[in-house]
């Protein structure tokens, strides 16, 4: 059986935080940002929406793109770091607010490997013959943990949402191959501190091993696939830092139009920043059916996770 992607939905908030935000009353630049990061603008939610309305609002686009009865779902699995409570999770939240069968509802912490974790667990699922249509969520209201006077964090993240659902493809479309794990030792360099609420990171070495670890998986994982790097279309990497970025495209042989970049207007929006791409390239044509894609991502825990799939239904 190929299992794939047969619809999705995105929400970003209005309110666009520049860099010069950051400037007027931080010990920062609009150039050292974005020479470092690749950032130039994030959206930040308003006070009354939270991690679950953008979700539920992704979410519905998403049902209706795929083009099924929301009846027809049989499992919610939302990807976030930053749910409006650890229970109830966003999915029950989703459950409830769009009037969904009262299916299984779960939320994964993987941090920013997120949605390529549910991606996987969905596929197990629906591969399993247990469900049909899996609800993948990936929602961040990162604003709301991050410590907005530490310069060390506060220009990185942003808020957003992104819904897919998982189901049975046609012949030749839909996940290919998947590489995921973790490594628990560098949970220390990227951490959410109980006492403040707020991210807490080691830049330094989050960026080494992320550099590393984007460059191997992505490559096993085309390898994994009986791929060459030049059959792939589409590179999506998980937005951190356009240097991560651009090293990992550089280490897989792919060429700069072939990787997507939304960093620059989203900044880091954890779990939600690979299926925000994914819509970002949609749109502009650059993601069509039939298109082959690398995905991989890196976050807290330490996690990290890569997948290839054909595009389309
Ligand atoms: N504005 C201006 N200057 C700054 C800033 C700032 N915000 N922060 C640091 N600097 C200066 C420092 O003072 C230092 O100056 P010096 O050389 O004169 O001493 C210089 O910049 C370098 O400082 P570092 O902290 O060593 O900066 P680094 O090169 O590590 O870059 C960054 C920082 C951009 C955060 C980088 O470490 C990074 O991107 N790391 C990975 C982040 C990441 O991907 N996190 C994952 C996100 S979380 C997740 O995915 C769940």
């Amino acid at each position: 059986m190929n299992v794939g992607i047969i619809g999705i939905g995105t929400y970003v908030p209005e309110n666009i935080i520049t860099n010069e935000h950051f400037e007027s009353y931080l010990d920062t630049s609009d150039e050292w940002i974005t020479k470092m990061t690749g950032i130039k603008t994030r959206r930040f939610a308003d006070d009354d929406m939270d991690t679950s309305d953008m979700a539920v609002i992704a979410t519905q686009k998403a049902i209706e793109d795929a083009g099924i009865q929301k009846e027809a779902i049989d499992l919610i699995i939302t990807a976030t770091s930053s749910g409006n409570h650890t229970f109830p999770s966003v999915s029950c939240i989703i459950q409830e607010k769009l009037g969904l069968n009262p299916v299984p509802a779960m939320d994964q912490l993987a941090a920013c490997s997120g949605f390529i974790y549910s991606l996987i667990t969905a596929e197990q699922f629906v591969k399993s013959g247990t469900c049909k249509n899996v609800l993948v969520v990936g929602s961040e209201k990162l604003s709301k943990i991050t410590d907005l006077n530490d310069r060390n964090t506060a220009m990185l993240f942003g808020d957003g949402a992104a819904a897919v659902v998982v189901s049975e493809v046609s012949e030749g479309k839909g996940f290919i191959a998947h590489e995921w794990g973790s490594d628990g030792s560098g949970g220390q360099y990227l951490f959410d501190n109980v006492e403040t609420g707020y991210i807490n990171m080691n830049g330094r070495e989050v960026f080494k091993f992320a550099v590393r670890i984007m460059g191997d998986i992505s490559t096993k994982v085309v390898e994994k696939a009986n791929l060459t790097a030049d059959e792939i279309d589409m590179f999506i990497p998980h937005q951190a830092n356009i240097r991560i970025m651009e090293a990992s495209r550089e280490r897989l042989g792919i060429p700069k139009e072939k990787m997507s970049v939304t960093i620059d207007q989203y900044g880091n929006t954890s779990a939600a920043s690979i299926p925000l791409s994914i819509m970002h390239e949609l749109k502009n044509g650059k993601i069509k059916d039939g298109s082959k894609l690398v995905l991989v991502g890196f976050g807290g825990g330490l996690t990290y996770a890569g997948m290839t799939m054909v595009w389309g239904k």
